[in-house]
């Protein structure tokens, strides 16, 4: 029997498929192949990854361990990037697979070295407050990592202090002024790789080799501000628990959503505020019992963290399933 949305125990997780294969097919026009390495921290799903890589991207971005350990095991090792710095890197040096880590101090770096890890990028501070180097100290650090034995790629700098700006414009000279560190710092480093960029500037960052985009695929409501060529492909499916007059109440509330860019949004309703379990809204017209919502999330990464699985659906009916299987650390 074929299932649907109504069979489905809710909170889930919808992906709607024609919306998620636009924002492939968009990203992949502009981003062919290795252009993109798509980061798996927005999505956590190998399967979804393996429709990436069908694609042409078969490089990817991990932000933890347990991302590094799965793309592996699922036979997507060709070339991993864990685009973040840790102390130990023994897990990575077990993988069966390629993979290069993020340095940004002598620690990472002698990490990297003990760990078994081979190949690294020089990880430089563009403008956000969070790792990387100073641009200035980014050729020192390659010395030492050849020093230690290991393969010095390139650089990363991820600019995401310029990923939620409105204003087009304004984003693109950010990327700029962000990317002369970049560049700066990758003069003084040499290799291949300039690792950069995401959903926001995936296509103003012509200076990168490679943009690390993720939240494209899925999108959420802060993106979808930005006017970018792709859509909204992800919703949390509710249910109307209770019905007062004036308000609703559906059964998805902060244990389903990430709340930290703000509400999530229902179409032809106005959400006043989520709690643990609910999701309280008032409805242009009065909801029923029983009836099912799509809760938009204001942001993808962490909303898809906190469930077990991805519904894939063309209107209502559920065509696949996909395991939540990246998640943890
Ligand atoms: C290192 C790094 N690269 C790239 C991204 C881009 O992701 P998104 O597609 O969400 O803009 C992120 C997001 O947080 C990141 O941390």
């Amino acid at each position: 029997m074929t299932q649907t949305i109504h069979d489905l125990q809710t909170p889930a997780l919808l992906v709607d498929v024609a919306r998620f294969e636009h924002n492939l097919a968009a990203m992949a026009a502009v981003l062919p192949g290795r252009r993109l390495r798509p980061h798996v921290k927005a999505t956590k799903s190998t399967a979804l990854a393996r429709r990436q890589a069908e694609l042409g991207h078969v490089a990817f971005t991990c932000a933890t361990l347990a991302e590094i350990e799965g793309m592996a095991s699922a036979g997507l090792g060709e070339d991993l990037l864990l685009a973040n710095e840790v102390l130990d890197a023994s897990r990575l040096g077990r993988v069966d697979a390629r993979v290069t880590v993020a340095v940004d101090s002598e620690e990472t770096i002698a990490a990297a070295a003990r760990g078994g890890v081979a190949e690294v990028l020089i990880d430089v501070n563009v403008g956000l407050p969070r790792c990387g180097c100073a641009p200035e100290a980014a050729g020192a650090l390659a010395d030492r990592a050849r020093r230690a034995g290991l393969e010095v790629r390139g650089v990363m700098g991820y600019e995401g202090h310029v990923m939620p700006m409105q204003d087009r414009g304004e984003r693109r000279e950010a990327t700029r002024s962000s990317m002369e560190k970049l560049l700066a710092a990758h003069e003084r480093v040499g290799g291949e790789v300039v690792s950069a960029g995401g959903t926001g500037t995936f296509d103003l960052n012509t200076w990168a080799s490679e943009i690390q985009a993720g939240s494209y695929c899925l999108l959420d409501r802060e993106y979808a501000k930005l006017g970018l060529p792709f859509q909204e492909a992800l919703t949390v499916l509710a249910t109307v628990i209770s019905v007062s007059p004036g308000w609703s109440v559906a059964d998805a509330g902060l244990k389903a959503l990430a709340m930290d860019h703000g509400n999530p949004s229902i179409d032809g309703a106005t959400v006043w505020f989520c709690s643990d379990e609910h999701v309280t809204f008032a409805a242009q017209s009065r909801p029923r019992v029983g009836d099912r919502v799509r809760v938009r999330p204001a942001h993808v990464d962490p909303t898809v963290a906190r469930h077990g699985a991805l519904h894939l659906v063309e209107g209502e009916r559920v065509v696949d399933v996909w395991p939540v299987d990246l998640r943890g650390w």
